[in-house]
């Protein structure tokens, strides 16, 4: 069976927008990220995000509807991420995925924002079954195993803080501006002093916790009166090596746990360059999502949507019962 699907991404700060075919090719995709203002808040002001994804939306659907009419008249049904997220922001891209399955008359397909990671993953490369999916996100940190996009178990996750959000913190601290990530990463790939041993805590355990490592740089940065640049090198470095190698080793437990022959990592920590590097170490093969499909982006909802469009999953037709009820939430609950 052919099919077109749109994508809509808006759970957060980036507005989304993609084209997926019943190849999984992904055959348009913008995504608009909200990164210049929220720069200056050091995170995401939630209020803002529902805003700006409002003009976003319309304009990059616009774009589509102008530059790729032919892509735009062919698309079979809409996939939208209603959970989890920003709840302003989540319900900004449901509406308007509801209004245009209603007034084009396509299915609605709900997808939920962390499968949609998982599934990044396969967008450019197939993974066999039963693989372990690592999400390392700014709102999320799970280890899965995956039997099937409809059929998996969470085995491991953090306790308190997510991976990509102990990075905005330290970066905040550090006066680094807002995302973290890549420009802590920058700073590690380029460092080669030695490193302020900050703890690494639950080692042993699969289930992660980032807080007490949050809490130790933070107290690190605030004990010093003034940080010059190099040792405010060294502390970010010293972060990142920590986080990869209790990256490492979760999940080579988690290996040794569930027996896999591969492991996917997503999300938007999975575009550091460190943490790919460092993930080679492990004893089974492991695939990244190219650095486009890590950070939330409408290809990978718009893939996840062609996956149960294809296969007769969580279609609503527009009117139907549930799509009148269809509604976002901020859960992360599967
Ligand atoms: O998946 P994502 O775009 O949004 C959520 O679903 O949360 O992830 C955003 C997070 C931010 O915390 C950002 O600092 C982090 O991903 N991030 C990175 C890198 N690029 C983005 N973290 C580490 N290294 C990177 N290169
Ligand atoms: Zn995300």
């Amino acid at each position: 069976m052919s099919a077109l699907l749109l994508g809509i991404e808006s759970s957060c700060d980036e507005t989304s927008l993609a084209v997926v075919n019943s190849r999984y090719e992904v055959v348009w995709h913008e995504t608009s990220s909200q990164t210049d203002l929220h720069a200056e808040y050091g995170g995401v002001v939630p209020e803002l995000a529902s805003r700006r994804h409002i003009t976003e939306l319309f304009r990059l659907l616009k774009r589509l509807k102008e530059k790729q009419g032919h892509l735009y008249k062919g698309i079979d049904a809409v996939a939208v991420t209603v959970q989890p997220g920003l709840i302003g922001s989540l319900l900004v891209g449901v509406e308007a995925a509801k209004s245009l399955a209603l007034s084009h008359n396509i299915s609605l397909i709900p997808v939920h924002h962390l499968k949609a990671h998982l599934f990044a993953a396969s967008l450019e490369q197939k993974l066999s079954f039963p693989f372990l999916g690592v999400i390392v996100s700014g709102g999320h940190t799970l280890i899965c195993l995956v039997h099937s996009y409809d059929d998996f178990s969470v085995i491991a996750q953090s306790r308190d803080d997510a991976v990509g959000e102990a990075y905005d913190k330290v970066a905040r601290v550090l006066e680094y501006g807002y995302p973290g990530g890549p420009v802590i990463d920058r700073i590690h790939q380029q460092y080669s002093g030695n490193y302020i041993p900050f703890p690494q805590p639950m080692k042993k355990k699969l289930d992660f916790s980032l807080s007490g490592l949050k809490t130790a740089v933070v107290r690190y940065v605030l004990s010093s009166n003034t940080l010059g640049e190099d040792e405010k090198k060294r502390v970010a470095a010293s972060f990142q090596e920590t986080v990869l190698n209790m990256m490492l080793e979760k999940v080579q437990l988690a290996i040794r746990k569930y027996p896999v022959e591969s492991v996917a990592v997503v999300g938007g920590v999975s575009a550091n360059r460190g943490l790919r590097r460092k993930m080679q170490q492990l004893s089974v093969p492991v695939v990244f999502p190219s650095f486009e499909y890590c950070t939330d982006n409408a290809a990978m909802v718009a893939g996840l949507g062609t996956w149960y469009f294809l296969h007769g999953l969580k279609i609503m037709k527009p009117g139907s019962a549930g799509f009148l009820k269809l509604n976002a939430s901020p859960s992360p609950e599967f």
